[in-house]
Protein backbone atom coordinates (compact mmCIF):
# COMPACT_ATOMS: atom_id res chain seq x y z
CA UNK A 1 0.00 0.00 0.00
CA UNK A 2 1.93 3.14 -1.05
CA UNK A 3 1.59 6.12 -2.86
CA UNK A 4 3.46 8.15 -4.58
CA UNK A 5 4.39 12.59 -5.15
CA UNK A 6 5.04 14.15 -7.74
CA UNK A 7 5.02 18.19 -7.63
CA UNK A 8 7.05 20.45 -9.25
CA UNK A 9 10.35 21.25 -6.42
CA UNK A 10 11.53 19.35 -3.90
CA UNK A 11 10.72 21.54 -1.06
CA UNK A 12 7.11 21.11 -1.86
CA UNK A 13 6.92 17.53 -2.41
CA UNK A 14 8.18 17.01 1.17
CA UNK A 15 5.59 19.24 2.07
CA UNK A 16 3.12 17.15 1.06
CA UNK A 17 4.57 14.29 1.76
CA UNK A 18 5.02 14.88 5.41
CA UNK A 19 1.34 16.39 5.47
CA UNK A 20 0.02 13.13 3.98
CA UNK A 21 1.87 10.75 5.80
CA UNK A 22 0.46 12.24 9.29
CA UNK A 23 -3.15 11.71 7.44
CA UNK A 24 -2.25 8.20 6.03
CA UNK A 25 -0.73 6.32 8.67
CA UNK A 26 -0.70 2.85 7.49
CA UNK A 27 0.46 3.98 3.80
CA UNK A 28 4.35 4.16 2.89
CA UNK A 29 4.23 7.73 0.63
CA UNK A 30 7.66 8.86 -1.21
CA UNK A 31 8.47 10.81 -4.27
CA UNK A 32 7.82 9.63 -7.39
CA UNK A 33 11.43 9.61 -8.42
CA UNK A 34 12.03 7.32 -5.26
CA UNK A 35 9.13 4.90 -5.46
CA UNK A 36 10.53 1.66 -3.53
CA UNK A 37 8.41 -1.46 -4.68
CA UNK A 38 6.62 -0.21 -7.79
CA UNK A 39 3.87 -3.43 -7.63
CA UNK A 40 2.75 -1.84 -4.15
CA UNK A 41 2.00 1.65 -5.84
CA UNK A 42 -1.77 2.22 -6.16
CA UNK A 43 -2.05 5.92 -5.79
CA UNK A 44 -0.08 8.69 -7.66
CA UNK A 45 -0.77 12.34 -6.14
CA UNK A 46 0.24 14.64 -8.56
CA UNK A 47 0.77 18.40 -9.67
CA UNK A 48 1.81 18.68 -13.83
CA UNK A 49 3.51 15.64 -13.87
CA UNK A 50 6.16 14.45 -16.63
CA UNK A 51 5.45 12.69 -19.52
CA UNK A 52 5.41 8.90 -19.12
CA UNK A 53 5.15 9.41 -15.03
CA UNK A 54 2.61 6.73 -14.34
CA UNK A 55 4.56 3.77 -16.93
CA UNK A 56 6.76 1.94 -14.25
CA UNK A 57 3.24 1.56 -12.36
CA UNK A 58 0.99 -1.54 -12.94
CA UNK A 59 -1.27 -1.33 -9.94
CA UNK A 60 -2.18 2.28 -9.71
CA UNK A 61 -6.35 2.76 -8.62
CA UNK A 62 -6.16 6.15 -9.47
CA UNK A 63 -4.40 9.75 -10.13
CA UNK A 64 -5.37 12.33 -7.89
CA UNK A 65 -4.69 16.17 -9.32
CA UNK A 66 -3.00 18.18 -7.07
CA UNK A 67 -6.13 20.73 -8.06
CA UNK A 68 -9.42 20.99 -9.92
CA UNK A 69 -8.02 21.12 -13.19
CA UNK A 70 -6.99 18.17 -14.94
CA UNK A 71 -5.37 19.04 -18.25
CA UNK A 72 -1.99 18.87 -16.37
CA UNK A 73 -2.81 15.07 -16.14
CA UNK A 74 -4.15 14.82 -19.36
CA UNK A 75 -1.22 16.61 -21.08
CA UNK A 76 1.10 13.25 -20.89
CA UNK A 77 0.87 11.72 -23.99
CA UNK A 78 1.67 8.23 -22.18
CA UNK A 79 -1.19 8.73 -19.87
CA UNK A 80 -2.93 5.68 -18.76
CA UNK A 81 -5.91 6.12 -19.72
CA UNK A 82 -8.23 3.68 -17.92
CA UNK A 83 -7.00 4.83 -14.36
CA UNK A 84 -9.28 7.29 -12.90
CA UNK A 85 -8.82 10.98 -11.88
CA UNK A 86 -9.42 12.46 -8.86
CA UNK A 87 -10.15 16.36 -8.58
CA UNK A 88 -8.81 17.93 -5.77
CA UNK A 89 -11.94 20.65 -4.53
CA UNK A 90 -13.20 21.47 -1.24
CA UNK A 91 -14.27 24.54 0.48
CA UNK A 92 -11.43 26.07 1.00
CA UNK A 93 -10.54 26.11 -2.87
CA UNK A 94 -14.06 27.76 -3.32
CA UNK A 95 -13.45 29.98 -0.50
CA UNK A 96 -10.22 31.56 -2.06
CA UNK A 97 -11.53 31.79 -5.73
CA UNK A 98 -14.55 33.68 -5.12
CA UNK A 99 -12.45 36.19 -2.71
CA UNK A 100 -10.07 36.39 -6.06
CA UNK A 101 -13.24 37.09 -8.33
CA UNK A 102 -15.01 39.54 -5.65
CA UNK A 103 -11.85 41.29 -5.07
CA UNK A 104 -10.84 41.62 -9.13
CA UNK A 105 -14.59 42.39 -10.02
CA UNK A 106 -14.96 44.56 -7.87
CA UNK A 107 -11.70 46.21 -9.06
CA UNK A 108 -12.98 46.56 -12.35
CA UNK A 109 -15.83 47.86 -11.34
CA UNK A 110 -14.66 50.64 -9.23
CA UNK A 111 -12.30 51.73 -11.89
CA UNK A 112 -9.48 50.88 -9.31
CA UNK A 113 -6.49 50.39 -11.74
CA UNK A 114 -7.30 54.71 -13.35
CA UNK A 115 -7.54 55.59 -9.93
CA UNK A 116 -4.38 54.20 -8.77
CA UNK A 117 -2.91 55.69 -11.85
CA UNK A 118 -4.68 59.29 -10.95
CA UNK A 119 -2.94 58.74 -7.59
CA UNK A 120 0.84 58.20 -9.01
CA UNK A 121 0.06 61.40 -11.29
CA UNK A 122 -1.40 63.08 -7.44
CA UNK A 123 -4.67 63.69 -9.82
CA UNK A 124 -7.93 64.25 -7.80
CA UNK A 125 -10.44 62.77 -9.96
CA UNK A 126 -13.71 61.86 -8.73
CA UNK A 127 -14.99 58.66 -11.17
CA UNK A 128 -18.08 58.38 -10.65
CA UNK A 129 -19.22 54.52 -11.50
CA UNK A 130 -22.68 53.10 -11.30
CA UNK A 131 -23.60 50.71 -8.40
CA UNK A 132 -23.13 47.38 -9.10
CA UNK A 133 -26.63 46.89 -9.83
CA UNK A 134 -26.31 48.42 -12.93
CA UNK A 135 -23.32 46.19 -13.81
CA UNK A 136 -23.55 43.06 -15.39
CA UNK A 137 -20.48 40.38 -14.57
CA UNK A 138 -20.22 37.19 -16.78
CA UNK A 139 -18.68 34.04 -15.67
CA UNK A 140 -17.49 31.41 -18.51
CA UNK A 141 -18.02 27.76 -16.92
CA UNK A 142 -20.26 27.19 -13.61
CA UNK A 143 -18.55 24.46 -11.66
CA UNK A 144 -17.47 23.97 -8.58
CA UNK A 145 -15.44 27.33 -8.57
CA UNK A 146 -17.44 29.76 -11.49
CA UNK A 147 -20.81 28.38 -9.67
CA UNK A 148 -19.51 29.49 -6.47
CA UNK A 149 -18.09 32.87 -7.94
CA UNK A 150 -21.62 33.90 -9.60
CA UNK A 151 -23.14 33.19 -6.63
CA UNK A 152 -21.01 35.29 -4.74
CA UNK A 153 -21.67 38.25 -7.07
CA UNK A 154 -25.15 38.03 -7.46
CA UNK A 155 -25.06 38.93 -3.37
CA UNK A 156 -22.76 41.69 -3.95
CA UNK A 157 -25.63 43.35 -6.13
CA UNK A 158 -24.30 42.48 -9.81
CA UNK A 159 -26.03 41.90 -12.91
CA UNK A 160 -24.70 38.29 -12.61
CA UNK A 161 -24.70 36.54 -16.07
CA UNK A 162 -23.92 32.72 -16.60
CA UNK A 163 -22.49 30.13 -19.18
CA UNK A 164 -22.13 26.98 -19.50
CA UNK A 165 -21.91 23.52 -21.33
CA UNK A 166 -24.95 22.41 -20.53
CA UNK A 167 -28.07 24.46 -18.79
CA UNK A 168 -27.26 25.04 -15.18
CA UNK A 169 -29.85 27.08 -12.71
CA UNK A 170 -28.35 29.28 -10.28
CA UNK A 171 -30.50 31.70 -7.44
CA UNK A 172 -30.10 35.67 -8.74
CA UNK A 173 -27.78 33.97 -11.67
CA UNK A 174 -29.08 34.44 -15.28
CA UNK A 175 -27.84 31.47 -17.51
CA UNK A 176 -27.00 30.54 -20.81
CA UNK A 177 -25.75 27.18 -22.38
CA UNK A 178 -23.61 26.47 -25.24
CA UNK A 179 -22.50 27.91 -28.57
CA UNK A 180 -26.24 28.37 -29.30
CA UNK A 181 -26.48 30.64 -26.73
CA UNK A 182 -22.97 32.04 -26.31
CA UNK A 183 -23.01 35.28 -28.17
CA UNK A 184 -26.13 36.54 -26.33
CA UNK A 185 -24.47 36.31 -23.14
CA UNK A 186 -21.65 37.75 -24.27
CA UNK A 187 -22.84 41.16 -25.45
CA UNK A 188 -24.08 41.18 -21.79
CA UNK A 189 -20.39 40.89 -19.87
CA UNK A 190 -19.36 44.54 -19.07
CA UNK A 191 -16.99 42.26 -16.53
CA UNK A 192 -16.56 38.75 -17.76
CA UNK A 193 -14.47 36.06 -16.05
CA UNK A 194 -13.26 32.72 -16.99
CA UNK A 195 -13.45 29.86 -15.20
CA UNK A 196 -13.66 27.24 -17.46
CA UNK A 197 -11.54 24.03 -17.84
CA UNK A 198 -9.16 23.50 -20.42
CA UNK A 199 -10.23 21.35 -22.85
CA UNK A 200 -10.11 20.77 -26.94
CA UNK A 201 -13.08 22.97 -26.74
CA UNK A 202 -12.40 25.76 -24.92
CA UNK A 203 -8.27 26.02 -25.66
CA UNK A 204 -8.31 29.87 -27.74
CA UNK A 205 -11.64 30.59 -26.46
CA UNK A 206 -10.49 34.02 -24.95
CA UNK A 207 -9.57 35.34 -28.66
CA UNK A 208 -10.41 38.42 -31.30
CA UNK A 209 -14.26 37.11 -31.91
CA UNK A 210 -14.83 36.83 -28.43
CA UNK A 211 -13.79 40.32 -27.33
CA UNK A 212 -15.62 41.73 -30.39
CA UNK A 213 -18.71 40.49 -28.97
CA UNK A 214 -18.39 42.09 -25.58
CA UNK A 215 -19.48 45.29 -25.05
CA UNK A 216 -16.97 48.19 -25.95
CA UNK A 217 -14.85 48.84 -22.64
CA UNK A 218 -15.40 45.79 -21.21
CA UNK A 219 -12.93 43.87 -19.18
CA UNK A 220 -11.73 40.33 -18.48
CA UNK A 221 -10.07 37.75 -15.81
CA UNK A 222 -8.87 35.00 -16.28
CA UNK A 223 -8.71 32.33 -13.45
CA UNK A 224 -9.11 29.45 -15.69
CA UNK A 225 -6.47 28.66 -17.56
CA UNK A 226 -3.42 30.40 -19.91
CA UNK A 227 -3.75 28.37 -23.26
CA UNK A 228 -7.60 29.97 -22.80
CA UNK A 229 -6.31 33.11 -24.02
CA UNK A 230 -4.92 34.44 -27.56
CA UNK A 231 -2.38 36.70 -25.87
CA UNK A 232 -2.12 38.85 -29.28
CA UNK A 233 -5.70 38.89 -29.20
CA UNK A 234 -5.46 40.80 -25.86
CA UNK A 235 -3.38 43.26 -27.14
CA UNK A 236 -5.11 44.24 -29.85
CA UNK A 237 -8.26 44.63 -28.05
CA UNK A 238 -6.46 46.43 -25.27
CA UNK A 239 -4.90 48.83 -28.31
CA UNK A 240 -7.36 49.38 -30.11
CA UNK A 241 -10.33 50.03 -26.94
CA UNK A 242 -12.68 47.54 -27.17
CA UNK A 243 -10.74 46.31 -23.71
CA UNK A 244 -10.23 48.36 -21.69
CA UNK A 245 -8.14 46.07 -18.79
CA UNK A 246 -7.37 42.65 -18.09
CA UNK A 247 -6.46 40.54 -14.91
CA UNK A 248 -4.96 37.09 -16.00
CA UNK A 249 -4.08 34.94 -12.90
CA UNK A 250 -3.13 31.96 -15.44
CA UNK A 251 -0.04 31.70 -18.79
CA UNK A 252 1.12 29.98 -21.33
CA UNK A 253 3.78 29.55 -19.68
CA UNK A 254 4.46 29.70 -15.86
CA UNK A 255 6.29 31.63 -14.22
CA UNK A 256 5.67 34.09 -16.90
CA UNK A 257 8.95 34.93 -18.48
CA UNK A 258 10.60 38.35 -17.10
CA UNK A 259 10.34 39.85 -20.67
CA UNK A 260 6.89 38.51 -21.56
CA UNK A 261 5.06 41.78 -22.43
CA UNK A 262 2.23 41.24 -19.83
CA UNK A 263 4.48 42.48 -16.83
CA UNK A 264 4.50 46.23 -17.86
CA UNK A 265 1.35 46.57 -19.70
CA UNK A 266 -0.73 49.68 -18.05
CA UNK A 267 -3.92 47.86 -18.89
CA UNK A 268 -3.01 44.41 -17.82
CA UNK A 269 -3.20 42.82 -13.91
CA UNK A 270 -0.65 40.02 -13.44
CA UNK A 271 -1.23 37.57 -10.57
CA UNK A 272 0.91 34.66 -10.12
CA UNK A 273 -1.76 31.75 -10.15
CA UNK A 274 -2.38 32.43 -7.11
CA UNK A 275 -6.45 32.73 -7.17
CA UNK A 276 -6.91 30.13 -5.53
CA UNK A 277 -3.52 28.28 -4.48
CA UNK A 278 -3.94 24.80 -2.62
CA UNK A 279 -1.78 24.47 0.16
CA UNK A 280 -0.39 21.79 2.05
CA UNK A 281 -1.79 21.51 5.25
CA UNK A 282 -5.61 22.45 3.37
CA UNK A 283 -4.70 19.95 0.38
CA UNK A 284 -3.66 16.63 2.22
CA UNK A 285 -6.99 16.58 3.96
CA UNK A 286 -9.02 16.43 1.41
CA UNK A 287 -6.35 14.61 -0.72
CA UNK A 288 -6.48 11.66 2.02
CA UNK A 289 -10.08 11.96 2.45
CA UNK A 290 -10.90 11.10 -0.98
CA UNK A 291 -8.01 8.58 -0.97
CA UNK A 292 -9.47 6.70 1.71
CA UNK A 293 -13.03 6.69 -0.05
CA UNK A 294 -11.87 5.59 -2.77
CA UNK A 295 -9.95 2.61 -1.50
CA UNK A 296 -13.12 1.76 0.39
CA UNK A 297 -16.22 2.25 -1.90
CA UNK A 298 -14.04 2.98 -5.36
CA UNK A 299 -15.91 6.40 -5.86
CA UNK A 300 -15.61 9.70 -4.80
CA UNK A 301 -17.41 12.98 -5.58
CA UNK A 302 -14.93 14.50 -7.35
CA UNK A 303 -13.65 12.05 -9.98
CA UNK A 304 -13.16 13.81 -13.25
CA UNK A 305 -14.68 12.75 -16.64
CA UNK A 306 -11.49 12.02 -18.97
CA UNK A 307 -13.38 11.84 -22.13
CA UNK A 308 -14.82 15.05 -21.47
CA UNK A 309 -11.85 16.78 -20.23
CA UNK A 310 -12.71 18.07 -17.17
N1 LIG B 1 -6.32 30.08 -11.10
C1 LIG B 1 -6.42 29.19 -10.15
O1 LIG B 1 -5.83 29.34 -9.07
C2 LIG B 1 -7.28 27.99 -10.36
C3 LIG B 1 -7.53 27.14 -9.27
C4 LIG B 1 -8.35 26.04 -9.45
C5 LIG B 1 -8.91 25.79 -10.70
N2 LIG B 1 -8.66 26.64 -11.73
C6 LIG B 1 -9.29 26.39 -13.05
O2 LIG B 1 -10.71 26.48 -12.91
C7 LIG B 1 -11.29 25.45 -13.72
C8 LIG B 1 -12.72 25.20 -13.29
O3 LIG B 1 -12.76 24.47 -12.05
P1 LIG B 1 -14.13 23.88 -11.47
O4 LIG B 1 -13.80 23.07 -10.27
O5 LIG B 1 -15.14 24.96 -11.35
O6 LIG B 1 -14.53 22.92 -12.70
P2 LIG B 1 -15.90 22.09 -12.89
O7 LIG B 1 -16.59 21.94 -11.59
O8 LIG B 1 -15.53 20.88 -13.68
O9 LIG B 1 -16.80 23.05 -13.82
C9 LIG B 1 -16.47 23.35 -15.13
C10 LIG B 1 -17.55 24.24 -15.73
O10 LIG B 1 -17.15 24.64 -17.05
C11 LIG B 1 -18.19 24.30 -17.97
N3 LIG B 1 -17.65 23.94 -19.29
C12 LIG B 1 -16.76 22.96 -19.58
N4 LIG B 1 -16.54 22.93 -20.92
C13 LIG B 1 -17.32 23.89 -21.45
C14 LIG B 1 -17.57 24.32 -22.78
N5 LIG B 1 -16.96 23.76 -23.83
N6 LIG B 1 -18.44 25.34 -22.98
C15 LIG B 1 -19.08 25.91 -21.92
N7 LIG B 1 -18.90 25.54 -20.63
C16 LIG B 1 -18.04 24.54 -20.41
C17 LIG B 1 -18.91 23.12 -17.34
O11 LIG B 1 -20.18 22.99 -17.93
P3 LIG B 1 -21.24 21.89 -17.37
O12 LIG B 1 -21.78 22.52 -16.11
O13 LIG B 1 -22.26 21.80 -18.43
O14 LIG B 1 -20.46 20.62 -17.13
C18 LIG B 1 -18.91 23.54 -15.86
O15 LIG B 1 -19.97 24.42 -15.59
C19 LIG B 1 -10.32 24.28 -13.54
O16 LIG B 1 -10.45 23.34 -14.57
C20 LIG B 1 -8.98 24.97 -13.56
O17 LIG B 1 -8.52 25.06 -14.90
C21 LIG B 1 -7.85 27.72 -11.59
Amino acid sequence: MSIVVSIPGVDKTNWWIEQLQALLSNWTIRPIHDPGDVEAVTYAVVWKPATGAFLPFPNLKAIVSLGAGIDHVLADAELPRQVPIIRTVGTDLTQRMREYVALHVLRHHRDMPAISANQRERRWAQLVVPPATQRSVGVMGLGNLGGTAARTLASLGFETLGWSRTKREIDGVTTYAGQAEFADFLARCEILVCLLPLTEATMGILDADLFARLPRGASVINAGRGPHLVEDDLLDALESGQLSHATLDVFHVEPLPSEHPFWAHPAITVTPHIASLIDAPTGSRIVAANIERFETTGHVEDLANAERGY
